[in-house]
């Protein structure tokens, strides 16, 4: 009996300090993974998404977004498939760094666990989950989950029988229950793994034939309950009919309004307003309480969404979405906080707020600072204190993204022979593990830690590279033809059979070789060819092998079909490209266009390893007008 009282005063203090267990509210954000940077996998993925919104009527359908181009003077990127633009610049969701600040940031503003948009085994998705089951065993409490995105997978099994289909999803799902579900951070709720279940690949026949299959479950689990979107199986009466019986419950997703939209609104075709968001969730939270009172459902989650503008990913080739971040008419009114001000008064049951997203910038979606405002950041920090009763410290919130940008200039400074960057870098590993913690005593000292680092990289690092800037024009003696180039009209024409190659003479190339440098790349170029086709810059990397297993694959949709070849395009994490810019030609006459790109240590090897002891080669299948070539350089050396 004593035993017994203390055990329970135990399981109350334990539920006293992990209050948020108990009460089992808790915050997850959806995670993508697909945009890349040239530095970090060699291209930059869904950065520089091309597609058009084939069922769309608005004013503009057809988009082409070239992640590489910069401002001339190199400091922010034009021209990225996103219609918000990242304060931290472009990141790769593959980066271990990013990833575990991704992590950071979402402690700090009181987001227990991640989602992640996960496809099947192998895909660059897959990558990402199990980089992410290693980071977080650094910052627990921390949760995952997947929101597996079942259309990913169908799409590559399109000529499959159905029994394949369902075969391959069986085995994805037991290799899931093996690795993920297997995990201590996995999502459980009473005993069951959740899997979230996006929709739109397996149809309600093959769902359930996947569902009577057997599988092996972690010791000691449950089966998983597999959570639907409210967007797929609920929003209609028809869907619940076809799919309620399947499910364990739903979650909402992003309002992205059912309004067709007036004149002025042309870029899309539908729009809503903070209304419809509030009115979204209001309909969301009637069905998950019918649901679970009616015992059909076991969980039902809230969601809360910044705002959305699918022109980044043209509407994924069908229409143009739009609802705005803040009140059309009313610009102190915030579509996010509404959302929240609706969880706060309506005293639900839902268990799970869900936010998407966290990072997909191709929908305009993320929680991250856009724009140079932290704004949806603070407000999830301000809504989930509120909504959990458990405070955060601002200062977690505003010292991740100065940790990322400092951990980043500790890799760049690293290139360089000579520098030990060790005790900076030790500096920084203990402030994210202070940000991780987040109490008020171990924010003081990541405060304190990160003060040191910022010292330490001025007086230690800085002040011992000298920064040396190298302007080089085309042709000169540093950088000249390495074959005669075909010249019309006083520019160089580029296509299939006649590429440019260009030759950096030894003294300047052994320089950029033993030291660190930042390149830019500056031309002007004309398409000469009607229709979709690219212009790419391709450089000697003799010394930059890349792996051959980092193959991401994308698809551009509604694609016109000549075109769908080119489109339709594998990329290899090809350290040697230096850009590939689409455009859309009009053909002879049309106009010129600057282009700006970068040119990193990582990726450029300065060893004439290309085609006719080259180190830039200009190439395209396509044909092109170039002139007005030059090079700029700073080269950082060890004084
Ligand atoms: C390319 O431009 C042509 C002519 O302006 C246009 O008809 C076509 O739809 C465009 N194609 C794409 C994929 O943007
Ligand atoms: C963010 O900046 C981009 C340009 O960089 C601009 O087009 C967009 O309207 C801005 N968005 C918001 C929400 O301020
Ligand atoms: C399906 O088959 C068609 C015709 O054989 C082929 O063109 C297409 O690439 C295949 N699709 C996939 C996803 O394998
Ligand atoms: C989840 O739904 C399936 C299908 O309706 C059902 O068999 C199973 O018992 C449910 N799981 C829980 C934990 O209620
Ligand atoms: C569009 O016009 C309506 C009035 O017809 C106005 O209320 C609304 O604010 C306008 N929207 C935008 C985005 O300008
Ligand atoms: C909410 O539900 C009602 C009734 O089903 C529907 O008419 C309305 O369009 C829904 N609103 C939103 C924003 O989803
Ligand atoms: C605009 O929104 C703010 C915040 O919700 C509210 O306090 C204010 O009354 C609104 N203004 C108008 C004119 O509706
Ligand atoms: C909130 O929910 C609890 C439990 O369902 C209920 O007892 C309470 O009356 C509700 N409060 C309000 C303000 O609706
Ligand atoms: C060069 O100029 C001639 C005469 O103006 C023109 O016919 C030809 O198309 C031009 N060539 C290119 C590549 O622009
Ligand atoms: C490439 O351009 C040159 C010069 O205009 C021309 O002679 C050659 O035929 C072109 N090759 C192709 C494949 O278009
Ligand atoms: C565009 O969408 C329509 C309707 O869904 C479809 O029939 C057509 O094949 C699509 N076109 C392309 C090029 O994908
Ligand atoms: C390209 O750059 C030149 C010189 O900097 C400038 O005069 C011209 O307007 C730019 N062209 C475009 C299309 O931006």
């Amino acid at each position: 009996m004593k035993m017994h009282t203390r055990f329970s005063l135990f399981l109350l203090i334990i539920c006293l300090t992990l209050w948020r267990k108990c009460t089992g509210k808790q915050i997850l954000a959806d995670v993508t993974s697909n945009k890349l940077t040239r530095q970090h996998d060699g291209s930059y993925g869904l950065w520089s998404y091309h597609g058009v919104a084939n069922e769309s009527h608005a004013s503009k359908t057809s988009f082409i977004y070239n992640g590489d181009l910069l401002m001339s003077d190199g400091s922010q990127h034009v021209d990225i498939a996103s219609t918000v633009y990242p304060s931290l610049g472009l990141t790769s969701d593959q980066d271990h760094v990013y990833q575990e600040y991704l992590i950071l940031q979402a402690k700090a503003v009181g987001i227990d666990g991640f989602m992640i948009e996960w496809g099947y085994m192998d895909h660059s998705s897959d990558r990402a989950l199990k980089s992410y089951l290693t980071l977080a065993q650094r910052h627990t409490p921390f949760k995952l989950a997947v929101n597996w995105c079942d259309h990913w997978l169908a799409s590559e099994l399109k000529n499959k029988s159905s029994q394949e289909v369902i075969d391959v999803f069986h085995s994805n799902l037991q290799y899931l229950m093996d690795t993920m579900y297997s995990s201590p951070l996995a999502l459980y709720h009473h005993g069951n793994p959740v899997i979230f279940w996006f929709g739109g690949g397996l149809t309600s026949g093959q769902f359930r034939a996947l569902l009577s299959m057997p599988i092996t479950l972690p010791p000691g689990a449950k089966p998983p309950i597999w959570i639907g979107s409210f967007l797929k199986f609920v929003a209609t009466p028809e869907l619940w009919e076809e799919w309620g019986n399947l499910l364990n419950g739903t979650f909402g997703w992003s309002p992205h309004g059912m309004r067709p939209t007036p004149a002025n609104m042309s870029e899309w075709d539908f729009y809503g307003t903070v209304d419809d968001a509030v009115e979204y969730q209001r309909n969301v939270s009637k069905f998950g309480e019918r649901c679970l009172s009616s015992g059909s459902c076991v969980l039902w989650c809230g969601s809360a969404s910044p705002g959305f503008d699918n022109r980044g990913c043209a509407g994924w080739g069908r229409e143009l979405r739009y609802l705005p971040r803040l009140d059309i008419n009313n610009q102190s009114r915030s579509t996010y906080d509404s959302q929240w001000k609706y969880h706060l008064s309506s005293n639900t049951s839902a268990e799970y707020i869900i936010i998407p997203t966290m990072n997909d910038f191709p929908e305009a979606t993320p929680l991250l600072d856009i724009n140079a405002s932290l704004s949806s950041l603070y407000s999830t920090l301000i809504y989930a204190s509120r909504w959990k009763d458990h405070s955060y410290d601002v200062r977690g919130l505003i010292l991740c993204p100065v940790w990322y940008r400092l951990y980043k200039e500790m890799q760049f400074y690293n290139m360089t022979p000579g520098i030990n960057v060790q005790s900076l870098e030790d500096s920084l590993q203990a402030a994210k593990l202070a940000i991780s913690q987040g109490t008020q005593t171990s924010l003081s000292k990541a405060w304190i830690l990160i003060q040191n680092a910022k010292d330490l990289l001025d007086s230690m690092i800085k002040s011992d590279i000298s920064e040396d800037e190298m302007k080089i024009p085309v042709p000169s003696s540093i950088m000249s033809f390495s074959l005669p180039p075909i010249i019309e009209n006083g520019s160089y024409i580029i296509n299939h059979t006649s590429p440019i190659y260009l030759h950096m003479a030894e003294e300047t190339a052994s320089i950029l070789r033993q030291n660190n440098f930042k390149g830019l790349l500056r031309f002007q170029y004309q398409p000469l060819t009607q229709g979709i086709n690219y212009i790419r810059v391709i450089s000697s990397s003799e010394t930059h092998t890349s792996d051959p297993s980092l193959k991401y694959t994308f698809h551009s949709k509604g694609l016109a079909k000549e075109s769908k070849r080119s489109w339709r395009y594998t990329v290899k994490s090809d350290r040697s490209e230096v850009c590939k810019i689409h455009v859309n030609g009009t053909g002879k006459g049309g106009a010129w266009q600057n282009a700006t790109v970068a040119m990193y240590k990582e990726n450029q090897s300065w060893d004439h390893s290309a085609t006719h002891e080259s180190d830039l080669v200009f190439i395209s299948l396509a044909s092109y007008a170039v002139r007005n070539i030059s090079l700029q350089f700073t080269v950082f050396s060890k004084r």
